[in-house]
This record gives C-alpha cells, sequence and structure tokens, in this order.
C-alpha cells in the first residue's frame, strides 16, 4: 500500500530504513513518545561525522573545521525550513528540557514578566523549571487547572485575563501522557492580548504534524530530535529574534563572547550567544538528516498515518472490558490506558515478555496529570511513522491476552 503519497514509499520501504526491525523482527515497538527508532541515514551520518569529517566548529580555518561549520549550520537552516523560522532563530540545545530550562532561566532574569503561568498536565520539564526558578526570582507561579487531560478554557481566560504586568504562558502543544492537543491559536490569540509570551513545549508535536513557527505566532518552540527518529542529545530552541536578543544567555563559556575584558564580557549575537562550548556537532547533523528524512516522506503524511494508528487503537481498545481510555477521542499518536484490576507495569511487562509489544507504564513524568485523572500510573501506547495496523492489532490482542492471564 502506498501510504507515503508523492515520496514512493510504502510502509514497508519506511520499516526496512530502520535496522532495529531486522534485528528484532518481532517487535512492536509503541514507546515513540519516549524515543523513536533511527533510520539507517541518520546512523549513517553519525558514523560519517566521526569517520571523515570530525572536526570542532565556528573556531579553526583548517580544511576539516571548516567542513564541519559548514555542516552543522546547514543544519542551522534545515532546521529551520523544518518549522519555518529563520536560521539565526535555532538555538542547538541538548534536547526539550534544556532548552526549557534554558528559556526558564534567562526569563526569570528579566525583570518585567512578572508572572508563569502553566498547566498541570505538563511533563515535569515544562512545569518543574518554571514553579522553581519563579520561586528563586520572585515570580509568580500559576498552575493552571485542568479538567481530566484538557486545560480549562474558564480558567485560563480568567486568569489570563487578570494579568496586570507581562507574563509567560508555557504549555505542551500535544501531551505526552494522554495525547491531548492543546488549542494553540486560541492561546497564542488570548495571551498576545494580554500583553503575555508562549512558550510551546514541542517535544510532542514538532513529530507529529507539520507546525509553522512563522506563521503560528509563538513566541518560542522547544523539541528534541531524538522523539523524530533523530538522535539523543539534541534538540532546539526556536525563538522569535527580537525576544531572543532580549533574554541574557544560560550558559558561559567559550564561541558565545564577543570580547571579554577583565570585568565584563559583551556577548555574540544569537544564536551563538546561547550556544557556549563545543555543542553536539555529529547529533545536531543528523538530527537535521532526520527532519530530511520526515521531508521525504511528507510531514501531512507522516501525520494522516499516525492519526489513522492512533484512531483504530481508539477503536480496539475501547472494546476491551475494564479497560479505561484516559486519552482524548482524537488524540494524537498516544493512547494511555488504565485496567480496573490490573496494575499498568504489570499489563506492560506481559506484553513485552510473551509478545514482544513495548508500551510505557509510569507516571509518564507528568505527576499532576495523573492525580488530576485519579491514578497513579497508566500503560502508554505511542505510535510513530513505521507503525502498522497489525501493530495496533498486536496491542489489543495481547491486552486481552494479559487480562486473561493475570484473571
Ligand atoms: N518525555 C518522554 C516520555 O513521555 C521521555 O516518555
Amino acid at each position: 500500500m502506498q501510504y507515503f503519497k508523492g515520496s514512493h514509499a510504502t510502509l514497508r520501504d519506511v520499516r526496512e530504513d530502520f535496522p532495529i526491525f531486522r534485528e528484532y523482527p518481532r517487535l512492536v515497538y509503541l514507546d515513540n513518545a519516549a524515543t523513536t527508532q533511527k533510520p539507517e541515514v541518520v546512523l549513517d551520518t553519525l558514523i560519517r561525522f566521526y569517520k571523515s569529517e570530525n572536526s570542532n566548529v565556528h573556531r579553526a580555518v583548517h580544511r576539516l573545521a571548516e567542513r564541519a561549520t559548514h555542516l552543522y549550520e546547514t543544519a542551522r537552516h534545515t532546521i529551520a525550513s523544518f518549522i519555518n523560522s529563520r536560521p539565526e532563530e535555532v538555538v542547538f540545545t541538548r534536547g526539550t528540557t534544556e532548552s526549557l530550562n534554558l528559556l526558564a532561566y534567562s526569563l526569570s532574569l528579566i525583570e518585567n514578566y512578572s508572572a508563569f503561568i502553566v498547566p498541570e498536565f505538563e511533563h515535569h520539564s515544562n512545569f518543574v523549571p518554571w514553579q522553581q526558578l519563579a520561586s528563586r526570582f520572585g515570580k509568580e507561579f500559576v498552575p493552571l487547572e485542568i479538567r481530566g487531560f484538557e486545560i480549562d478554557m474558564e480558567s485560563f481566560e480568567r486568569i489570563i485575563h487578570g494579568q496586570k504586568r507581562p507574563f509567560v504562558f508555557a504549555a505542551s502543544g500535544l501531551t505526552n501522557s494522554t495525547g491531548y492537543r492543546l488549542p494553540i491559536d486560541q492561546v497564542i490569540r488570548t495571551v498576545h492580548k494580554n500583553g503575555g509570551v508562549v512558550v510551546i513545549d514541542g517535544a510532542q508535536l514538532i513529530p507529529h504534524e507539520p507546525f509553522d513557527f512563522k506563521q503560528s505566532g509563538v513566541d518560542f518552540l522547544a523539541f528534541s530530535a531524538h522523539k523524530m527518529v533523530g538522535p539523543t542529545g539534541a534538540g532546539a530552541l526556536v525563538g522569535k529574534k527580537e525576544l531572543l536578543e532580549k533574554l541574557p544567555p544560560f550558559n558561559f563559556g567559550g564561541e558565545m563572547i564577543d570580547r571579554v575584558e577583565l570585568h565584563d564580557t559583551t556577548f555574540a549575537p544569537v544564536p551563538q550567544k546561547f550556544e557556549a562550548g563545543t555543542p553536539n556537532i555529529a547529533g545536531t547533523i543528523a538530527f537535521a538528516e532526520a527532519a530530511e528524512y520526515l521531508l521525504s516522506l511528507d510531514k501531512a503524511n507522516v501525520s494522516q498515518h499516525i492519526r489513522m494508528l492512533t484512531s483504530y487503537c481508539h477503536e480496539l481498545l475501547s472494546g476491551i472490558e475494564g479497560l479505561r481510555l484516559l486519552s482524548p477521542q482524537d488524540s494524537h499518536g498516544i493512547v494511555s490506558f488504565t485496567h480496573e484490576r490490573v496494575h499498568p507495569h504489570d499489563v506492560a511487562e506481559f506484553l513485552s515478555r510473551n509478545l514482544d509489544v513495548a508500551v510505557r507504564s509510569g507516571h509518564h513524568c507528568a505527576q499532576l496529570q495523573m492525580r488530576r485523572l485519579g491514578v497513579k500510573s497508566t500503560c502508554r501506547a505511542s505510535f510513530y511513522v513505521y507503525n502498522t495496523v497489525e501493530d495496533v492489532e498486536s496491542l489489543a490482542a495481547g491486552i486481552k491476552q494479559a487480562l486473561r492471564w493475570f484473571g
């Protein structure tokens, strides 16, 4: 079947691009929200860099250094065009967590911003930095109440309209624990009308749907390579240039300076101001290769394929007695569930041990979301570009088997 229209790739072609499925032919990998598998081209890029292109960037003028710098800066252009931003608006980081910590710290140093507002459903990486830094720097921290897995729009409007001074609203575009999609356009309009800036944690969103940074109007966006078929340890913080220019740097060190005096230092322009020290050069170049790979399949095709699998999963799992689905009906890429009697860890372990089906169980680094759902943990199946309808069927059959086994 021609799943990836216009790209000449069938689903079988796509699976063949990923060596892990040759290594483990029975593997049903449904833990993509934690990390995705890597295609051969991404792995080759990493090896090629260390084998024949290895050098530091932005420092030396020898041939290898110039080549490495060229590849690294080309990666910036690729990632910028992947989300439609300007290249100088892309700051390379170690991933979403570092991007969000950088932002929370730098925004804390700007006196103008008086409050940090964050929904309760956030992954800890987009909750704890704002909570901790607000307390350290004397800002107001406002956890935004949620209803089940959704933002409570009434509380949201009330809190946002009540802000008297500039503030920061930080939220996931797509939550990692339930796959809830934030109404981003509406959120951005309301926050901007009331003098705030919007930070979107795009760790789950960017791998799953086409996103236009410029057109969206979002102020900052964070995401990771490893959740979009790239390597671990690489990611990006994308910010409007005029805002990035106002932010103080997060890390100090080599290559982020302009001039160093005995008692003062001036900094390089953005994005270099935020990239102190030797970056993850190979990982960043491979990050761009991952983006190219997804582009070769067409972002809209990828999104449509994942939507189809998620909705099929809803359909099959909702027919299993005793199972409670903890994801919105239109969740994207993620289906969370619990059973009235069997613990999520038992289900996950049974699926893996007996059937080679990999799902994540636990609180998914979102304890407050779990509490709002009235559970301690869930099982979470998450889909990506190489998953098949048979994978969804294996999951459903495996859950039924597990439930029979546990009586
Ligand atoms: N944030 C990743 C997850 O949701 C690790 O599993």
